[in-house]
């Protein structure tokens, strides 16, 4: 069944753990991404935990692959339930990846999932700065049958995608998928920078595992109540 991730994008701990206080019991995940850990740096991954979340370190990790190595290492070191790289960076960085989080366990650790960004859900096909871009769907279908070959567990894509993927890599492979928008929300706080989005249900039925919603939910008048919403929907989807 898929599972929802709430996306902390705070400056600082103190917001990101008042949002995470009041979504204790309604979601089994939160990410902390890019914004947060430069702010706050790794005790978010350790505080977040004792709440009881599973964590996803949202860092997409893109360098030479034995820099890599060494990051997916800390990270899983930290903790880290779920880590990700960009399927861009190829085998070689991707190998590194693996090599680094079988190198970061202690024993009796359970391996964090290892996913590859395919293409961001903010981008659209004007977006990519090639000559002859290739549609954004058919980069991550195929980015995505690379990142399997590769040995990574599965994607960051668009829910639009979900299906094509699922279709080429089996249902085993997992996608996470960001640029969830209930129907019924207006304008997102904070702006909208997604593009290629779709519904809490339609994400499930495209065969998602994994919901990231921020946003819709961190800018919600009642954030768990939003939360809880968004959950009952992936259920009943
Ligand atoms: O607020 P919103 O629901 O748009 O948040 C989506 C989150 O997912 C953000 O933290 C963003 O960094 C992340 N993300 C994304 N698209 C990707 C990978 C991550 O939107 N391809």
């Amino acid at each position: 069944m898929a599972e929802l991730v709430i996306a902390l994008d705070y400056p600082d701990a103190a917001g990101a753990m008042t949002m995470a206080r009041n979504l204790v019991g309604a979601v089994p995940w939160v990410k902390v991404g890019l914004e947060l850990f430069t702010a706050e740096g790794p005790r978010m991954v350790t505080d977040l935990k004792e709440l009881g979340f599973k964590v996803f370190l949202d860092l997409k990790f893109h360098d030479i692959p034995n820099t890599v190595k060494g990051a997916v290492r800390s990270a899983t070191r930290l903790g880290a339930d779920m880590v990700n790289i960009h399927a861009i960076g190829g085998r070689r960085m991707a190998e590194g990846a693996l090599e680094g989080r079988d190198l970061g366990l202690v024993p009796g650790q359970e391996a964090p999932i290892l996913l590859a960004v395919t293409v961001l859900t903010s981008v659209g096909k004007g977006d990519i700065p090639l000559e002859n871009a290739p549609e954004p769907g058919d980069l991550a279908l195929d980015l995505a049958v690379k990142a399997k070959q590769y040995g990574l567990s599965g994607v960051v894509c668009s829910a639009l995608e979900a299906e094509r993927i699922k279709g080429r890599c089996g249902g085993g492979f997992y996608c996470l998928t960001p640029g969830i928008r209930p129907a019924d929300k207006g304008a997102v706080v904070g702006g909208d920078d997604q593009r290629r989005v779709v519904t809490p249900s339609q994400a499930v039925r495209f065969g998602s595992d994994f919901l990231v919603v921020g946003r819709p939910v961190t800018g919600a008048d009642d954030p768990k109540r939003a939360a809880e919403s968004i959950a009952r929907e992936m259920l009943q989807a």
